[in-house]
């Protein structure tokens, strides 16, 4: 496979520090620059990450010296890499500029943030779940007037447990409606419990914003490419609530889903135990090699135990049972920053590599 030079724009934040980790041995890509705002500009990356490295692992010696550039120089930036990553904390309005901004400048953006989830043409994509979003790069380019520049999307990370889970299922046995209850990580707001004490002991009800994703992206991802745009599904309703719980990492979902024709328990869980997406098939290099795990014990999946699962890539499943209210109801589990953010935005990548959308 060709080698890739990669940029990550936000590389001091959360989600940027586990690009970089991922980055630092990728087989396809090389990681050449790391930008973040003026306040980090011209620091060394040790220096201008400080006391918020939140890694497990020690940042590696080869990123350590690397000079942070400012991620508004878009020309100096996008003539060093192929494409960029990007993960920043800044206001819709700029973010969409900014990633806008850099496909002018013929520098593909595989993004984290939500700014662009719902722009028509902008393909949000899981690689196991809908692959041929890809299809609408061209008409993408062709409204931004670039040939190589281009904006991809991965989607929220508290819906990467379950829809991962309802998609086998979605279209057989005709999923009409779920409902759904997320218990998400500190880690999802950018914090560690150092930074943010006032989670130790404590759930928050409420998570601005995430509601209205969970219910919505799921319809974009199962939509339809047609004459450009991607169209979202109609079907299945989906309400959400979502919980901030005292968690480093790994989102957690109560899930209960209703079909038109009933699927069996067994049914259900041979779907699942068979599922393989694009990123299996095309054996990419972050995929997990089972999508969908079933624990068969009643007290798991478990976040401390079960949210690295093929490198925090694969999603965890698990009390898969009848409902009075529904047909079934389980939980599922996802890695929010492997998974649910860096991890699936560097699978995303391989996949636009592997389709020659890079070259
Ligand atoms: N954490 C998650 O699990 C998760 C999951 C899915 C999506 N997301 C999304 O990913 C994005 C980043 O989240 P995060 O948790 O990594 O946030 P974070 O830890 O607060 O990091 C924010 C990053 O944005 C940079 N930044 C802020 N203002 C900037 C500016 N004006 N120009 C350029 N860079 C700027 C920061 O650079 P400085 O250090 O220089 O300030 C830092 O690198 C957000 O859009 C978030 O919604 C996060």
């Amino acid at each position: 496979m060709k080698q890739y030079q990669v940029g990550v724009v936000g590389a001091t934040g959360m989600v940027g520090q586990r690009f970089v980790s991922l980055l630092a041995q990728h087989p396809w890509f090389n990681l050449a620059v790391l930008a973040a705002s003026p306040r980090s500009a011209g620091k060394t990356y040790e220096e201008a990450v400080g006391d918020r490295w939140a890694m497990p692992d020690p940042m590696l010696a080869n990123v350590r010296n690397m000079v942070v550039l400012d991620a508004s120089h878009v020309e100096e930036v996008a003539s060093q890499v192929d494409f960029v990553f990007c993960a920043v904390d800044m206001k819709k309005e700029e973010i969409r500029a900014l990633e806008e901004s850099y496909a002018k400048a013929e520098c593909p953006v595989v993004s984290n943030n939500s700014a662009h989830r719902f722009t028509p043409d902008v393909p949000m994509v899981v690689p196991e779940i809908n692959p041929e979003h890809l299809e609408v790069i061209p008409a993408q380019r062709a409204r931004l007037g670039t040939k190589k520049g281009f904006v991809a999307v991965k989607s929220n990370c508290s819906l990467q447990s379950y829809v991962p889970a309802l998609h086998p299922l979605k279209d057989e046995f005709g999923l009409t409606k779920a409902l759904v209850c997320t218990y998400q990580a500190i880690s999802g707001a950018g914090k560690t419990f150092a930074t943010w004490p006032e989670m130790v002991d404590n759930c928050i009800p409420y998570i601005g914003g995430e509601e209205e994703k969970s219910e919505q992206e799921p319809l974009k991802l199962w939509g339809k490419v047609e004459a450009g745009v991607i169209v979202p599904a109609a079907a299945p309703s989906i309400t959400a609530q979502c919980l901030r719980i005292p968690v480093s990492d790994g989102h957690m979902a109560a899930v209960f889903m209703s079909f038109e024709k009933t699927p069996s328990k067994e049914e259900i869980l041979a779907r699942w135990a068979d599922y393989e997406g694009e990123a299996q098939r095309l054996k990419l290099p972050s995929a997990p090699k089972h999508f969908l795990h079933y624990f068969e014990e009643n007290d798991r999946p478990q976040t401390k135990l079960d949210r690295n699962l093929e490198n925090g890539m694969a999603v965890s499943i698990g009390r898969l049972r009848p409902d009075t209210q529904y047909d079934y109801k389980f939980v599922c589990l996802s890695h929010n920053t492997l998974r649910g953010a860096a991890g699936g935005a560097v699978l995303l990548a391989e996949l636009l590599a592997a389709k020659g959308y890079f070259d």
